[in-house]
């Protein structure tokens, strides 16, 4: 059932119109089962989920050869039967590495520093995990057409999945800008991709007025199966930590779904008895589209105002994000805050996370930038456990960091905000790629260069 998390009314997932809003209160639906705490009759129906037999059954099913088994979504199906084993359209999504980052723990002061890498899916961000969920459940809808708005991720995810079921799909994209590596995958996959005059939010509104005019298939992120896939990394990383839960999991906001349907993920493994606490999920926005940092800051009251967004970090560049009512809920049950970081802080985070050898996409290193202003805060403390979730994968904004590292991305005005320690940072993680005659000669003089003080080549 999907159940309007507005005002509560439930109705069978067949009957929520094709903008997900609920009829009686304009309100975003999420998804629940007869074992969910929302479902309002508790436990009664008696189908509570054993909780160790998961465990061990979730476990086993990553040395199956099935496809169902193989996902890192869908061997989770338990908790998650939105369609039936036949209807998956999978790409073998999830499954991600949990890395260390000792280096960047260090530089911010913890003992511990974990990194979830969902840019390590199909095809390179965490946008997978969703949209293996609700590409499937159009194609138990029976629709032969998909649509999505987007920063580029969803619209590469969502092309790739709609290829894989024999499906058209159609990309909305806000013109020149987007990261190239994004725009290209819409187009290897098949998409009609259709770049539009304006920025995410108004892409958003053309594509709701056309899903309700054409048996086209919503697959923006106010879809609530998108969540359903997007919650597993929860339990995913509950799994890689030996079901220890971190105390504190930071996240990118954009739409601001992300964050919510992790919360959904632990809020559904404390409900299930899996663990006896969540983690405090915490929502790190880029200054230049930050309007859940700014309603937060004027008191978390009150008309939500929307900004007009502008950060290189694409991938969160919203002002109007759908999701921002469940994602304040998950923020207040899990005791977590917002944050937000500069174009300076973003480029450094990124190049911090690249230089552990792990890299991601600017969106993601918002959460590394973040991090580094709430243990300044005492917000995270240096024997806590944190878990950054990277989204996207480093390839997908190459050119972003080519600038970087040539000292061409960031302007004057966003550098006089740095630190004399920020600048001396850039300055250390910054390199730029250089020109040589073709002699060995020259290559060694070079590496004498980069070597510390009193070592030669
Ligand atoms: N990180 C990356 C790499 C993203 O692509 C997005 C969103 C986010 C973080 C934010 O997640 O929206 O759930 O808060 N990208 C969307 C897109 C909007 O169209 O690809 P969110």
């Amino acid at each position: 059932m999907l159940r309007c998390t507005g005002c509560g009314a439930r109705i069978p997932g067949e009957q929520a119109r094709s903008n997900f809003r609920c009829e009686e209160c304009g309100d975003l639906f999420e998804v629940v089962y007869p074992w969910s705490e929302a479902w309002g009759d508790g436990l009664a129906a008696g189908f509570r989920p054993n909780a160790g037999a998961l465990r061990h059954l979730w476990a086993e099913r990553r040395t199956s050869t099935m496809a169902v088994d193989q996902s890192g979504v869908w061997r989770f199906r338990d908790l998650l039967p939105i369609v039936t084993e036949e209807q998956v359209v999978t790409l073998r999504e999830g499954n991600t590495p949990l890395y260390e980052l000792p280096k960047c723990a260090k530089a911010v002061g913890l003992n511990w520093l974990l990194a979830k890498h969902q840019g390590m899916n199909p095809t390179g961000s965490f946008k997978d995990t969703g949209m293996t969920a609700a590409l499937s459940v159009a194609v138990a809808r029976g629709f032969e057409w998909v649509a999505c708005a987007s920063t580029g991720n969803t619209s590469a995810a969502m092309a790739a999945y709609a290829a894989r079921a024999g499906l058209r799909s159609m990309v909305l994209i806000p013109e020149g800008k987007i990261a190239w590596g994004k725009l290209s995958q819409s187009m290897d996959y098949g998409s009609t991709t259709i770049q539009l005059k304006t920025d995410f939010d108004g892409c958003v509104k053309v594509l709701t007025e056309i899903v309700g005019r054409a048996p086209v298939y919503l697959l923006n992120s106010v879809n609530p199966y998108r969540l359903e896939g997007q919650k597993t990394p929860a339990f995913e990383m509950l799994e890689q930590m030996d079901w220890q839960v971190p105390h504190h999991l930071i996240v990118p906001g954009g739409n601001l779904a992300n964050c919510s349907a992790l919360g959904k993920g632990f809020a559904e493994m404390k409900h299930l008895g899996f663990i006896k606490r969540v983690p405090k999920i915490s929502v790190i926005q880029a200054e230049g589209a930050n309007p859940l940092y700014r309603w937060l800051q004027g008191g978390g009251e009150g008309v939500f105002e929307p900004v007009v967004a502008d950060t290189r970090a694409s991938a969160i560049r919203i002002g109007n994000p759908a999701s921002w009512k469940k994602a304040v809920r998950v923020l207040r049950e899990t005791g977590g805050t917002c944050e937000q970081a500069t174009e300076q802080e973003i480029a450094l985070a990124k190049a911090e996370i690249g230089a552990e050898g792990i890299g991601c996409e600017p969106a993601s290193a918002v959460t590394f930038a973040g991090l580094k202003k709430l243990v300044a805060k005492g917000f995270v403390g240096p024997e806590e456990t944190a878990v950054l979730l990277l989204t996207g994968h480093t390839l997908k904004d190459s050119e972003y960091t080519m600038l970087y590292h040539r000292g061409e991305l960031l302007t004057a005005a966003e550098m006089a905000g740095a630190t004399l320690e920020e600048r001396a940072q850039h300055a250390q993680m910054r390199r730029e790629p250089v020109v040589l005659e073709p002699n060995a000669d020259a290559v060694l003089r070079m590496l004498d260069a980069a070597m510390p003080a009193g070592q030669t080549a």
